[in-house]
């Protein structure tokens, strides 16, 4: 039994949460749990964006979010005095790297010791789950000592799998849930709140509850190294790669997700998690061989898009190249780790004007490339050779009769191109 007075829960049936951090997980994780019906005090220190929350302005675009962020009982404040009135905490800051791929902590260390200074004047029971992507061991060695004079609270590793740009519908339909403690019971009042997300519910240790996020994420960017190393050779033989998984995914052991071979696999977390338990496995003396060739092969493949072009204009400087897509995926404005930069890179490296369009992330874009041009997709088409690298719905409609083409996410009506390349067919 839970220390806490379960009964609560399910009699009200509804819940008063905090939650830290107000980024893709933190909002995410508000909203889904507002669309649930529960209260939700979210704390950041972002005074931009509490002010923007306030007036009932979402900070980033995803799906429903908006919405749901309008219609529930939610509040966003600077001040951790407000997780007082809660009895449930998640931690949902940021944890980047280090330049050597391990984990820097200095923001969720920061977030759990004003949770802690909080939590001192508190007399009940509370229960903080940490929900920020960490390495193995973090929560017990990190985490742990920091709460343990604030009350002792008991606490949670409850990771986080959603898909950027599908984020609020992850949420809200699960493949798994999965609850780590230290004890067997501090997670019971965690199951009771997700208990009607119909999806299997994993209790495990702290420890393991983090590996099973690393081991997700280093596998699915697995799966993306994988196909584009075939898609690779499939290029150099002349054979089409997405025809070559048609025939691999009916293979229920393989699947047929995240088999597209492309440009490969960006955005705040793949890469991040991958460098995280690479520098993890060195901390605890192992050195991973699958890992390392993962990332290096995701570091060289949208170099790919550049020397495809250059078959076709050699001399790329003076030249217009357009770009569409920015977004390391689609349905997002996240840029995070995008494979467009180093692509944008290289053709700014080789002296070629660049005009580049996405339908979210522009802005965002803007901030580290101001000196681009950003243009409608029409005027982007009209520059002397295209790159396709963000597969946005809006891309498969457009006009690409008479252009110069490289594809780096295979939009099929771009193949009507003068010129049409595809980075891996
Ligand atoms: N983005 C994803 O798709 C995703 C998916 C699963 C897990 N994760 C993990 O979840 C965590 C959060 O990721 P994100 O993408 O939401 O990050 P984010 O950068 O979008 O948001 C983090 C938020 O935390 C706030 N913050 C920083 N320090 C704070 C403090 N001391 N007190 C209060 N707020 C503070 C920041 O102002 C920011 O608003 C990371 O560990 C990440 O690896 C992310």
């Amino acid at each position: 039994m839970s220390r806490f007075n379960e009964s609560r829960l399910k009699n009200s049936d509804k819940a008063i949460l905090s939650v830290i951090g107000l980024g893709y997980v933190g909002l995410v994780t508000a909203a889904g749990f507002g669309l649930k019906g529960h209260k939700v005090i979210g704390v950041d220190v972002d005074e931009e964006k509490i002010e923007g929350l306030c007036n009932g302005l979402s900070p980033l675009y995803e799906e429903g979010l908006d919405e749901a962020i309008k219609n529930m009982d939610f509040t966003a404040t600077k001040d951790y005095q407000a997780v007082l009135d809660t009895n449930i905490t998640f931690l949902c800051v940021n944890t980047p790297s280090h330049s050597d791929g391990s984990m820097n902590l200095t923001y969720l260390k920061k977030a759990t010791e004003q949770l802690a200074e909080a939590l001192r004047q508190k007399n009940a029971s509370h229960l903080v789950v940490v929900r920020s992507t960490v390495t193995p061991g973090t929560t017990e060695e990190v985490i742990v000592p920091i709460l343990r004079d604030s009350g002792d609270p008991e606490i949670c590793v409850n990771p986080e799998f959603l898909r950027e740009g599908k984020a609020l519908h992850d949420f809200m339909n699960p493949s798994r849930i999965v609850i780590g403690d230290g004890d067997g019971k501090s997670g019971d009042l965690l199951q009771e709140l997700y208990r009607d997300f119909g999806c299997p519910i994993l209790r495990t240790d702290l420890n393991t509850a983090e590996m099973i996020k690393y081991a997700s994420n280093a596998f699915l960017a697995t799966k993306i190294s994988f196909i584009n190393e075939i898609g690779n050779i499939c290029k150099k033989m002349g054979i089409d790669v997405y025809e070559v998984t048609r025939g691999m995914g009916h293979d229920e052991r393989i699947g047929n997700q995240f088999l597209n071979a492309g440009i490969g696999f960006g955005g705040s977390c793949l890469p991040k998690d991958l460098k995280g338990i690479v520098a993890r496995a060195r901390e605890v003396g192992y050195e991973p061989r699958i890992l390392n060739e993962v990332l290096g092969l995701n570091e060289e493949q949208p170099l790919k898009m550049v020397e495809l072009l250059k078959k076709h204009i050699p001399l790329l400087k003076g030249k217009v190249i357009g770009v569409l897509g920015l977004a390391f995926k689609p349905d997002t404005d996240d840029i995070r780790d995008s494979k467009a930069i180093a692509i944008v890179e290289g053709l700014l490296e080789e002296g070629a004007q660049v005009r580049a369009y996405d339908p979210k992330a522009m802005p965002n874009f803007k901030k580290y490339y101001p000196h681009i041009d950003y243009k409608s997709p029409e005027e982007v088409l009209k520059s002397d050779a295209t790159l396709i690298l963000t597969e946005w719905d809006e891309f498969k409609n457009l006009d690409y009769t008479n252009r110069v083409i490289i594809d780096g996410r295979r939009i099929l009506n771009a193949r009507k191109a003068r010129i049409y390349e595809g980075i891996c067919w």
